[in-house]
């Protein structure tokens, strides 16, 4: 392997999320963070040598990403994911999330109602009740281990008048499904018959495992582009959310001038120096990195899936198709949530996303970030296990 995922690298005192502020989000000390979606890796080189350069230019003001930043872009898409694009489709955001909100404010009034599909990415919730819309939940169905969309009451609920869009996660965190083309095509001829909008956020695109394929939504089929707006990013990708750097796809012209309008109001269409050219040398560069990390994760839950049948039988694993996150399912356990959070926090030291902040069909279930070297997965897995073993 030319890169190197197994070294453990000391990112406390970095003014990291994950890290330095796990102890006090929690209550707890000595935590092991395994929350929040970024990785304890190190970015491609190309990327850390580009930023570097450019730092030593020394002066940073404003900037106007070059031709080869979009070229970048229409690259990686069209390599990647096989869905050529167009470079005039392509718009700023700084962040996933905030495009999401930007989605909400552009493509819908207040009092208009949204569509998620829980559990799902908590911030979905928000960028809907805090721009004063309303959530509808068509909520994921749990069969034999895997989770499914139930269509039948996606068109009760899209054919409501008053919803206007549906925030697609694809693939979806937490639970880790890598959606089939089929599935999306389900989605997206019921979203088409009642003028639903398809805002699809596939910030977790790049990251699939073994046997799955992703589809970009828009690249399906030209109604479903001219229905759609899609949201994507490097930061998951190459462990980049730091810089704040995410991009939007948008073909359909009235949907585009409408994004902008929205942006220009806020004054949000200024990428930063570093983010632009992190997510260019990503895109030119990062692809074999990727390819070993896809290797290093898929073996990450290997480990954690042999571990968990080993020695924490009480713990079921839904098997990941995509993303780094692992959803577990610790129902079996037969503890209140106030005492399986004793148990993981205050015995175990580890911090998980809980699964109730996910929504419905949540609770019970606790997401676990794998993207870190096998040492510290061993060290956290091995926490939880003597502390469910002393029950
Ligand atoms: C589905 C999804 N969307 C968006 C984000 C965050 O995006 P950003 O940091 O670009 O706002 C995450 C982070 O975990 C995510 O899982």
């Amino acid at each position: 392997m030319k890169y190197d995922f197994s070294k453990v690298i000391d990112r406390s005192n970095t003014g990291c999320t994950k890290w330095d502020e796990v102890n006090t989000r929690y209550g707890f000390d000595g935590l092991l963070p395994m929350w929040v979606a970024d990785m304890d890796f190190v970015a491609p080189h190309e990327v850390v040598d580009a930023i570097v350069k450019r730092a030593n230019h020394g002066i940073f003001g404003y900037v106007t990403e070059p031709d080869s930043y979009y070229k970048a872009i229409v690259g990686w898409i069209e390599k990647r994911h096989s869905w050529t694009i167009d470079r005039d489709w392509i718009f700023f955001s700084p962040g996933v999330v905030p495009a999401l909100s930007f989605c909400v404010l552009s493509y819908t009034q207040p009092g208009d109602k949204i569509i998620i599909q829980p559990p799902v990415y908590y911030p979905f919730n928000r960028v809907i009740s805090a721009n004063g819309r309303f959530v509808v939940t068509n909520p994921l169905i749990l069969r034999n281990g895997r989770y499914s969309m139930d269509f039948a009451d996606l068109e009760e609920k899209a054919s409501d008048p008053q919803v206007k869009m549906l925030l697609l996660c694809s693939p979806h965190n937490p639970v880790g499904r890598v959606w089939e083309q089929e599935e999306l095509v389900k989605l997206g001829e019921i979203c088409l018959k009642h003028n639903v909008l398809v805002v699809a956020d596939e910030i977790h695109s790049d990251i699939i495992l073994p046997g799955h394929k992703h589809t970009p939504f828009p690249a399906i089929c030209q109604e479903f582009a001219e229905n759609s707006v899609y949201c994507n990013a490097p930061s998951k990708t190459f462990n980049l959310a730091g810089l704040k750097t995410s991009y939007l796809i948008i073909s359909n012209k009235k949907l585009a001038d409408a994004y902008s309008n929205i942006t220009h109001s806020l004054s949000v269409t200024k990428n930063n120096v570093f983010g632009a050219i992190a997510l260019e040398a990503a895109y030119e560069f990062g692809k074999d990195w990727l390819n070993q990390l896809l290797i290093y994760l898929k073996d990450n839950i290997e480990y954690l899936k042999d571990f968990v049948t080993d020695n924490i039988p009480q713990i079921e694993v839904i098997e990941p198709e995509g993303t780094y996150l692992v959803w577990l399912d610790f129902r079996h356990l037969g503890l209140e949530d106030n005492e399986l959070n004793e148990l993981l926090l205050k015995k175990a030291k580890v911090a998980l996303s809980d699964g109730a902040t996910f929504g419905s069909g949540g609770k019970g279930f606790k997401r676990m970030n794998i993207a870190c070297p096998r040492l510290v997965l061993a060290q956290g897995l091995t926490r939880i296990a003597t502390a469910i073993q002393g029950l």
